[in-house]
């Protein structure tokens, strides 16, 4: 797939969440649900949650200094740094308070934002800058505190969020082990989820009224983002697979978005991918949005799972509407 003769290697990862977590039980005191529903729809059991004194760029720091110690590179290595989230600590960007707190005083830092699509979207874009030559080492995170913008009055989306960063570097290599990628929006569905500002007309003087609203708690329509993401998802990773001139027999691992079992498994089964090559870890975290896939990757890593040469599917999904399949190899 790549022309430039440039690759990239994925060669450390790092995770962070909240200390305090909030199992089922004890959401069941916060609104009408229960144990029994939300593991039997989601998968979930507990999530994660950042109290007033964690930042965004806190955990995403941690998660950070893994994957750098991890990958054999110092800070001050880093070129580029790229945040995907979608609840950053300041709207102006918060990659540069990472990059200050790393010592990664060489890197341009920027924030990017495709909802839970957010760390496959950072994927293909850091690979970019790879490919072409201009950067050799590439931070990557995938952090979310969504639980800032949850109505933790609406069941239907209380029960599905929780907190995280995740990190990974990239690095150039010989070889190109991000093999494939397909990534999609559709902004007709726009409405089906959201986090959207509200604005407030507020007259300054006559004739000239500015917005001075918020942003509103997360809205969701359940079923439909259910529906697209187990009829979207199947079809990037095919679309990713026939770029790498893979079949999906050859796939180690499908790292899906960890938004609920149910999709994991419809869309597993979809592709005929075995239960067993499904990497998953909601059960404790929920859906951590952008973090949720390098959350995942680098408990597989750490735990002996994924292991270096291992070929992994994995795709994003979520607001925008957007989606997204890269199919790489891990390690060097
Ligand atoms: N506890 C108990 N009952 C509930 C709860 C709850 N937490 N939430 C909803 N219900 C009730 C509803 O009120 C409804 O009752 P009614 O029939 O009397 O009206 C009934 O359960 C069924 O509600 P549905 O909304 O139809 O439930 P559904 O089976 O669709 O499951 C769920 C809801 C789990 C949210 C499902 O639609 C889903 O997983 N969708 C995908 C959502 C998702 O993954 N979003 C994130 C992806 S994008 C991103 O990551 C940002």
């Amino acid at each position: 797939m790549n022309q430039l003769g440039l690759g990239v290697a994925i060669t450390g990862s790092g995770s962070a969440t909240p200390a305090a977590s909030l199992d089922n039980h004890r959401l069941s005191q916060i609104v009408e649900t229960s144990d029994e529903w939300i593991s039997a729809r989601t998968g979930i059991r507990s999530r994660h949650l950042a109290d007033a004194e964690q930042s965004l760029s806190d955990l995403a720091t941690v998660a950070s200094q893994q994957a750098i110690a991890m990958a054999g590179i110092s800070p001050a290595e880093i070129d580029l740094i790229i945040l995907a989230t979608s609840s950053a600590d300041d709207l102006f960007g918060t990659a540069g308070k990472i990059q200050a707190q790393l010592g990664a005083l060489q890197a341009v830092a920027f924030d990017m934002t495709a909802a839970c699509s957010g760390f496959i979207f950072g994927l293909v874009t850091a690979s970019q800058f790879i490919r072409t030559g201009v950067y050799k080492n590439v931070l990557l995170i995938g952090a979310d505190i969504l639980s800032r913008w949850v109505d933790w009055s609406d069941r239907r989306t209380c029960i599905l969020f929780g907190d995280g960063a995740g990190a990974v570097i990239l690095q150039a290599d010989e070889r190109d082990r991000l093999l494939g990628f397909e990534l999609r929006s559709d902004g007709t569905q726009n409405s089906s989820l959201q986090l959207a500002y509200e604005p407030q007309p507020q007259a300054l003087l006559e004739g000239t009224t500015i917005a001075k609203g918020t942003y509103q708690p997360i809205t969701m329509n359940g079923q439909d983002i259910y529906r697209f993401a187990v009829r979207k998802v199947p079809e990037v990773i095919e679309k990713a697979l026939h770029r790498a001139n893979l079949g999906v027999e050859q796939i180690d691992w499908l790292l899906l978005h960890q938004a609920n079992q149910r999709i994991l498994d419809a869309v597993a089964e979809r592709l005929k991918i075995p239960p067993q090559k499904i990497i998953s870890n909601l059960e404790k975290y929920g859906n951590t949005s952008a973090a949720s896939i390098p959350l995942a990757l680098d408990e597989a890593v750490r735990e002996g799972k994924v292991k270096a040469g291992d070929i992994i599917a994995s795709a994003g999904f979520g607001a925008g509407l957007s989606w997204g399949a890269t199919i790489f190899e891990w390690g060097r």
